[in-house]
C-alpha cells in the first residue's frame, strides 16, 4: 500500500528529486527497506519450495540415503494422487480377488488393478492361491497406488485343479474368498464400517457403473452378468408389478436355489458381518458356491435389482485364453529365455 503511494508520488512529480527533503528521504529510506524485505521473502519461499528436509551437516551417503527416502515418499504420494480417491461419505466396495499363478496373471491383473484405480472408496483384498505373497502381485499393487490387503491361502492339495482334470470338477477360488472373508471378519465393525462386499474374479470384464450401482446395497443386489453361464446374458427376471426378482433366464443347472454368476450379486458388509456362518464350501455341487454364500444371507423376493432394473449389461464374465508358449518351452530346451530380467 505504502508502495502504492509513494510510486504514485513519483509519478505524480510530487517528490523534489533535486533537493530531497527530510521527509523525502525518510520515505525514500523506507521504500528501500521495504523493497529488501520483499525480496528477501521471495528469495526464502523460493529456496523452501525445493527444500526436501535435509539436515545441515550430512555425510554424501547419508544424504542420498535421505533423498531416496524423500523420493520413495514423493512417488509413493503420486501413486496415491493418480487413483482414486477414499471420501468418509462414500460406502466402500471391498472387492475379493482370488489370483494364481500363471503366464497371464500380471496381465489380467494390470487390467483389473487399471479399472479399480478409477474407483473411489475401494478396498482391493487379494488372495493368492500360494503359500506367500509374490512379488508380482506386490508389485501391481504397489505401482497402483489402491488401498489394498495381500494375502495368501494355498488351495488344498486335493482340490487343486490339474490340467488334465475337466474344469467344471472342482471349485476354484474357494480357500481364497473365505479368506478374505474372514479377514474382513477380524478386521471390520458392523456398526463403525459401512461397506459391500463383491467378488471380482481376476480375468472378468468390470465397467466403472457396476461399482456406483452395487454402493448402496443395504442385503445383497442382484444384476445381470454378459457371456455367463453359456448365454450372451446371465440376468434375473423382474416381477413386473412389484419389481421384485420372482427367477432367473439361466440355463446352466437352473434348479440351483441362486444360479447366478459370481460377478453378479454384492453384500452389504454390516449385514454380512451378522452371519458368521455365511461362506464358501468345498462340499458342494459343482457350481453351487453363489448359492451357498447366498443362502445363509437372503432370500430370492430380498434382492435388489440393480442396472437400471437388470436391463443393463455392467459386468462380463470373460476368460483369458492361456497363452500359447511351444516357443519358449523350445528355447528353454536350449537353456534359454525370452524374458531373462524381466517380469512378464
Ligand atoms: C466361474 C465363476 O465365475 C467363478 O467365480 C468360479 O469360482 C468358477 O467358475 C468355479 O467354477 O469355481 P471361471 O472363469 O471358470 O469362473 O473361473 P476362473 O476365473 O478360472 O477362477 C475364478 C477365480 O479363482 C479367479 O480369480 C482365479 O484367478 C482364481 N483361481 C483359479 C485360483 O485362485 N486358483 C486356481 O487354481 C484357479
Ligand atoms: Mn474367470
Amino acid at each position: 500500500m505504502i508502495i502504492k503511494v509513494m510510486l504514485r508520488e513519483i509519478a505524480h512529480n510530487k517528490l523534489n528529486v533535486a533537493v530531497p527533503s527530510q521527509d523525502m528521504r525518510m520515505k525514500r529510506r523506507l521504500l528501500l527497506v521495504l523493497i529488501v524485505a520483499i525480496v528477501i521473502i521471495w528469495f526464502t519461499s523460493l529456496r523452501n519450495r525445493g527444500k526436501i528436509g535435509l539436515s545441515e551437516g550430512l555425510s554424501p551417503e547419508l544424504e542420498i540415503a535421505a533423498l531416496k527416502q524423500s523420493l520413495a515418499k514423493l512417488s509413493a504420494e503420486c501413486r496415491s494422487l493418480r487413483s482414486a480417491r477414499f471420501t468418509s461419505q462414500l460406502p466402500v466396495i471391498y472387492a475379493i480377488t482370488p489370483t494364481y499363478a500363471r503366464p497371464v496373471q500380471k496381465a489380467d491383473l494390470t487390467r483389473l488393478s487399471h479399472t479399480f484405480m478409477l474407483v473411489p472408496n475401494l478396498h482391493w483384498i487379494i488372495v493368492e492361491d500360494a503359500d506367500g505373497p509374490s512379488s508380482i502381485v506386490a508389485n501391481i499393487l504397489k505401482q497402483s497406488g489402491i488401498t489394498h490387503t495381500h494375502l495368501s491361502a494355498a488351495t488344498p492339495k486335493e482340490w487343486k485343479l490339474n490340467e488334465k482334470e475337466g474344469m467344471w470338477k472342482k471349485p476354484r477360488g474357494v480357500q481364497q474368498r473365505n479368506t478374505a472373508l474372514q479377514w474382513i471378519r477380524n478386521n471390520l465393525k458392523p456398526d463403525v464400517d459401512k461397506g459391500v462386499i463383491y467378488f471380482a474374479d481376476d480375468d472378468n470384464t468390470y465397467s466403472l457403473e457396476l461399482f456406483e450401482e452395487m454402493r448402496d446395497t443395504q442385503i445383497v443386489s442382484v444384476w445381470p452378468v454378459g457371456l455367463a453361464g453359456g448365454l450372451l446374458v446371465e440376468k434375473p427376471i423382474l416381477d413386473p408389478k412389484t419389481g421384485h426378482v420372482n427367477g432367473w433366464n439361466s440355463v446352466w443347472r437352473p434348479e440351483r436355489p441362486f444360479p447366478v454368476d459370481m460377478a453378479g450379486f454384492a453384500i452389504n458388509l454390516s449385514h454380512f458381518l451378522k452371519h458368521p456362518e455365511a461362506k464358501f464350501s468345498f462340499n458342494v455341487q459343482s457350481g453351487y458356491q453363489e448359492s451357498e454364500i447366498l443362502r445363509h444371507l437372503t432370500t430370492t423376493e430380498q434382492l435388489e435389482p440393480k442396472a437400471n432394473n437388470c436391463t443393463k449389461i455392467y459386468v462380463w464374465h470373460t476368460r483369458t485364453e492361456s497363452a500359447r508358449l511351444q516357443s519358449e518351452k523350445n528355447l528353454n530346451k536350449k537353456g534359454l529365455r525370452s524374458d531373462a530380467g524381466m517380469e512378464v
